[in-house]
């Protein structure tokens, strides 16, 4: 019965696929996972793993990866705004490259949509492309307003998904102290996004549309009329904008004040968010440890995102159901990817959580490289094993698999 825990037996064939699901199947080798819940692992459409990089780099495809697996993670997207951008193909082949032998959980590599980018051939060797209508980490010149529609038209001729980082740069408004979360929340208002929105919707036929990081409801409300597809994140859901916070909470876009922090929440308690990503940007420390208005924008969050939200299944605040849609299914079938449901034919890629273990975040106890997290003593639970292809790839917080992630492209029919 869908949305409601069962015990259940779950065959698995020798491709790693889900082949059968019962109260009892006969034969094969057999794991009992107690009184663990069983659900399938998630899909993250928003990770920054900064290959390639010319900075001061923490992350890489090897600690991002794992990172990912160890908060129940299955498959990233990565973001292009490296340093170089991923803007033509040649780039795209140096990232597969790069992430051979390294990968600990699948990738999928955007492209990045620029006045100059090759969309077409792009769109041949990628696996989604990101467009960027504000400045922010990597991007210094967004395109023009006016170049947007026949951008958007020759992306949805490839048939890839397009993410949006939507903030419109002529709303921003100027405070002559950015030097709290508040001041950058009132610098980068909520009508930004909403401009940006406005510039983008309805958008060409065909195009598969996704607005990223959406921070207040007003905004999920205008994005779920036009009927395309957005996420949020844990740090917009779950932290607002206080004026005694340091640049480790300086994100784009900002923390928006408590009300609106505890609006955005309910929409996705009511199941009205279709996706939950990270925007996984791991800063350096020592960098976002400076002067607020000097330092970068974004946080850390792939091994945390999950966890956190498991708590609050935890702690009876949210619906698992409503957390699984959002996390693990409509991500991966966002991407054209077959796994993200307890059903047969989908990859057996799934976790098993004991929701009587939880345990404060520690940034020192993280794989990320980051070394640091926003939400340092919150309460999670971290998923006990994460088996991909029905193979164990994490056991009681060690990453025990292979690398043997692969770059995967959508395959919409499939999924
Ligand atoms: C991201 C980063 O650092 O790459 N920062 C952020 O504040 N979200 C870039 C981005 O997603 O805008
Ligand atoms: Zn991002």
């Amino acid at each position: 019965m869908r949305g409601k825990l069962q015990p259940i037996e779950i065959g698995i064939d020798g491709e790693g696929r889900i082949a059968r699901i019962a109260k009892s199947i006969r034969g094969g080798v057999r794991e009992d996972l107690g009184d663990r819940v069983l659900i399938p692992a998630a899909t993250d459409l928003h990770v920054h793993l900064r290959e390639p990089s010319t900075g001061p780099r923490v992350e890489s495809f090897r600690s991002g990866t794992e990172a990912a697996a160890l908060g129940g993670v299955t498959a990233v997207a990565d973001m292009p705004n490296t340093e170089p951008p991923i803007d033509r193909p040649a780039r795209v082949r140096e990232k597969q490259d790069r992430a051979r032998g390294e990968l600990a959980v699948d990738l999928i590599l955007y492209a990045a949509v620029g006045p100059q980018t090759a969309i077409e051939s792009l769109g041949a060797v990628a696996g989604a492309f990101k467009l960027y209508l504000s400045p922010t980490t990597g991007i210094e010149q967004p395109p023009e307003e006016g170049s947007v529609p026949s951008l958007l038209a020759r992306v949805a001729a490839t048939g890839l998904s397009l993410t949006v980082h939507a903030e419109e740069p002529l709303a921003f408004r100027t405070v002559t102290k950015l030097d709290s979360p508040i001041a950058w929340d009132a610098h980068r208002p909520i009508e930004a996004e909403q401009r940006a929105i406005a510039g983008l919707l309805p958008g060409p036929p065909g195009l598969r549309l996704h607005i990223a990081h959406v921070s207040a409801p007003a905004v999920a409300n205008s994005v779920r009329g036009s009927g395309h597809s957005f996420e949020v994140t844990p740090q917009h859901l779950l932290l607002a904008a206080r004026r005694d916070d340091s640049a480790r909470f300086k994100v784009n876009p900002p923390l928006r004040p408590p009300a609106i922090r505890a609006g955005l929440w309910d929409e996705f308690r009511a199941g009205r968010v279709p996706v939950l990503s990270s925007d996984h940007a791991p800063h350096p420390a020592l960098v976002k440890d400076q002067e607020f208005a000097r330092a970068p924008s974004g946080m850390p969050g792939v091994e945390t995102t999950l966890p956190l939200l498991l708590e609050k299944v935890r702690e009876g605040e949210l619906g698992l159901d409503v957390l699984q849609s959002a996390a693990c299914d409509r991500p991966a079938r966002w991407l054209g990817l077959s796994h993200g449901r307890l059903a047969v034919g989908e990859r057996a890629n799934l976790l098993a959580v004991d929701f009587r273990r939880h345990r404060p975040i520690q940034a020192a106890r993280l794989r990320t490289a980051c070394g640091w997290s926003a939400f340092e003593g919150w309460e999670a639970v971290f998923p006990e094993r994460h088996y991909r292809d029905g193979q164990l790839i994490v056991a009681d917080g060690e990453f025990v698999g292979a690398r043997n992630g692969v770059v995967v492209r959508p395959d919409y029919a499939r999924a």
